[in-house]
């Protein structure tokens, strides 16, 4: 396995079945987990240093019009809460994100169809001009790409679009009145062409999914080449058709957080919420795999609880934005600090 792994680093890339077996081993041995993420690790150290980048996370709304089998805040969830922040609400996060220290602002949330295109150009305009030193992420979904480029102009520079799942029947089956994997590869791809920093990843052990499943996301990551990957586990919400499923593996997820650091050296890559809402260590966990990003959450502390896309979210502590000195703390416990700058996507 020694050699798989080896082979990896120096090629950045497996071909499909020796990336099965290297992840089947990954989850069997502990010794070549460990292996994959020493090399993670050191990748992510030579790029990045000790330093850890935060965003700030604003969820714009919980009204969502897919119905995603895992998600809580799926359409059909009627015990959902639902809420949408004002242009007002949204510009106070941002100034309270702004004051603690946030220079990347990430604007998050379910389709909302209410969301109109003159409707975010307007509030993006309004961070732009009052942040000119913010970088402005979107996670909002599928959008045309006339829409994409519009709030490209408005001032937004990144979009994280995760893929979800590459296999088209395990795609289909998570996103039963979805448009396909294919038309959310298209949606990456106009982010893409409308210069956006892309975003993409999947959850690790949604029901249905295997491990030559994860084999064919990590070899659209590869084609695909994006400058974010979002990589969590699995957790269950009980209010969908996936509520008594078990949450995803630690160990999988790790290994996966490896993979594609050792495959993207320069990608940013969080230690998600998800990993840190299954096991208090986490989000430290994730950054001893390769992962150089956190994003704490920024949204008003009355609507938090509503954003609830699984239970047991993390939104308080150090994942909360007032939570940062806790975060620096526990980052310090390994070794790692805050870097406090925009932390932009470069190559070298
Ligand atoms: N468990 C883990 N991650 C989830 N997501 C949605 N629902 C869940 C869940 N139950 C992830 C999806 C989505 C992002 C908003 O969160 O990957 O893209
Ligand atoms: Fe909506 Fe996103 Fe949840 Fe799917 S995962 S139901 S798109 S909020």
């Amino acid at each position: 396995m020694k050699k798989l792994v080896e082979r990896l680093v120096r090629d950045k890339r497996l071909d499909a079945s020796d990336m099965g077996e290297l992840l089947k081993s990954a989850t069997q041995d502990s010794n070549v987990l460990q292996l994959l993420r020493d090399y993670a690790v050191r990748t992510a150290r030579q790029q990045f240093g000790l330093g850890i980048y935060i965003r700030g996370l604003i969820e714009l709304s919980s009204f969502c019009r897919c119905n995603c089998l895992y998600c809580g805040l799926r359409r059909s969830n009627r015990t959902a809460e639902r809420y949408r922040l004002t242009q007002e609400e949204v510009l106070e996060c941002c100034k309270e994100g702004y004051r603690l220290g946030f220079r990347t602002l990430v604007l998050q949330g379910g389709e909302d169809g209410t969301h109109s295109d003159e409707w975010l150009e307007t509030l993006i305009c309004q961070m732009r001009s009052q942040y000119p030193d913010v970088a402005i992420t979107l996670s909002l979904g599928e959008r045309s790409e006339t829409s994409y480029i519009r709030l490209k102009r408005a001032g937004a520079n990144r979009y994280l679009l995760r893929h979800e799942a590459a296999n088209k029947e395990l795609y289909e089956s998570l996103h039963p009145d979805g448009r396909g994997i294919e038309h959310r590869i298209a949606c990456a791809e106009a982010l893409k062409r409308a210069d956006y920093q892309v975003g993409l990843g999947m959850m690790i052990g949604v029901k249905g999914q295997t491990i030559e499943h994860l084999v064919e996301d990590l070899a659209l990551i590869e084609r695909m080449q994006p400058q974010m990957v979002g990589i969590g586990p699995f957790l269950p919400h009980k209010a969908t058709p996936l509520g008594n499923e078990p949450a995803g593996d630690l160990n999988l997820t790790l290994a996966i957080i490896a993979i594609v650091r050792i495959m993207l050296p320069t990608a940013l890559i969080p230690s998600t919420t998800a990993l840190a809402s299954l096991t208090p260590r986490g989000r430290l966990e994730g950054i001893l795999s390769g992962a150089n990003v956190v994003m704490p959450n920024l949204s008003p502390s009355d609507v938090r609880a509503k954003y609830a896309i699984y239970e047991n979210k993390a939104s308080w502590g150090k994942e909360a934005a007032e939570g940062l000195s806790a975060l620096e703390n526990e980052l310090n416990t390994i070794g790692y600090h805050i870097d406090w700058s925009r932390g932009d996507y470069h190559i070298e």
